[in-house]
């Protein structure tokens, strides 16, 4: 399948046209640039590298080195926040505001900026080389208006309190990225895969600040590795107490969100909350 999809890429026609006309032939050029893209998959670089995009969420998003491939697995995180979102807009009676932390291509913002029109969404990311890619997949997605890019650690760079916070963080143990794939290993940012020692670090600094960045009301969604969730939702209980604590499966049966909702809403802030008011 990935050959077809780089002759497709090469001759500028669909995997169908492909196979109803299979004896075409390549110009020069055509061989060429086929031909360096096999080179660099035979050297394990991702093919969504090559292609410079990637399908999620039933959009197409650039990508490159310098943020991680969109996983199938997010998209559940995604469906997930959307329901959310649009029960909160329905109570509250206005839309939410959003924040995705640790935003990389975007993909987890832009979707829900597409799913849910009218709401305000921030996108968090430490790394500045990520958030360039963001730019231009919000352009892409005609979003830029609504979602904000910001710069910073966690949660640092947002202006305000938000209804919602989504975050897919970097959740691989540090000794066990050099055990993964190639593709993984070698051509994903170790900035979008380390989540130091334990796996949890950056969802824990996370939680820990969480109470005062989310409204009463707020929901929070986190996406996690294979079987970490109870851990997380040990850890996320301990720095929301009294919140209501549940995960959701992905598509092959693995506790992929954690979803933490105040019972009684949050008590460090009010509703128009803003950066100033926010603790240092
Ligand atoms: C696992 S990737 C997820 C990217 C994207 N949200 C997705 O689901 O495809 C994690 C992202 O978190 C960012 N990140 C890592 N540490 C961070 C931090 N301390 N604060 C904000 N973002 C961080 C990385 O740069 C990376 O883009």
């Amino acid at each position: 399948m990935e050959a077809d999809l780089l002759l497709c890429y090469v001759l500028g026609t669909t995997r169908l046209s492909l196979h109803l006309e299979p004896d075409r032939s390549l110009t020069e050029g055509q061989y060429r640039t086929l031909t360096a893209f096999v080179e660099r998959r035979s050297v394990r670089e991702p093919l969504a590298y090559i292609l410079g995009e990637c399908e999620f969420y039933g959009m197409s998003f650039h990508v490159d080195q310098r943020v991680l491939i969109p996983r199938p697995e997010t998209e559940t995180l995604v469906e997930k926040a959307v329901e959310v979102a649009r029960a909160l807009a329905v109570r509250q009676g206005h839309p939410p505001v959003i924040a995705d932390v640790g935003t990389g291509s975007g993909c987890i913002a832009i979707a829900l900026a597409v799913q849910c029109p009218e709401s305000r969404v921030f996108a968090a990311d430490v790394s500045m080389d990520a958030l360039e890619v963001a730019g231009v997949n919000c352009r892409k997605h005609g979003v830029e208006a609504r979602v904000e890019i910001v710069h910073g650690d966690l949660l640092q760079a947002l202006p305000c309190a938000v209804d919602i916070m989504v975050a897919n963080l970097p959740y691989i143990q540090r000794g066990e990225i050099s055990h993964l794939a190639p593709e993984v290993s070698r051509f994903e940012p170790f900035l979008a895969l380390d989540g130091g020692d334990s796996g949890l670090e950056h969802v824990s600094r996370l939680l820990a600040q969480s109470a005062s960045w989310l409204r009463p009301r707020g929901t929070m969604l986190l996406e996690v590795g294979c079987g970490q969730a109870p851990g997380v939702m040990s850890l996320a209980a301990e720095s929301l107490p009294g919140c209501h604590v549940s995960s959701c499966l992905d598509l092959g049966g693995i506790e992929r969100v954690v979803v933490v909702e105040p019972l009684a809403p949050f008590c460090q802030v009010t509703e128009n909350n803003d950066r100033a008011s926010r603790p240092a």
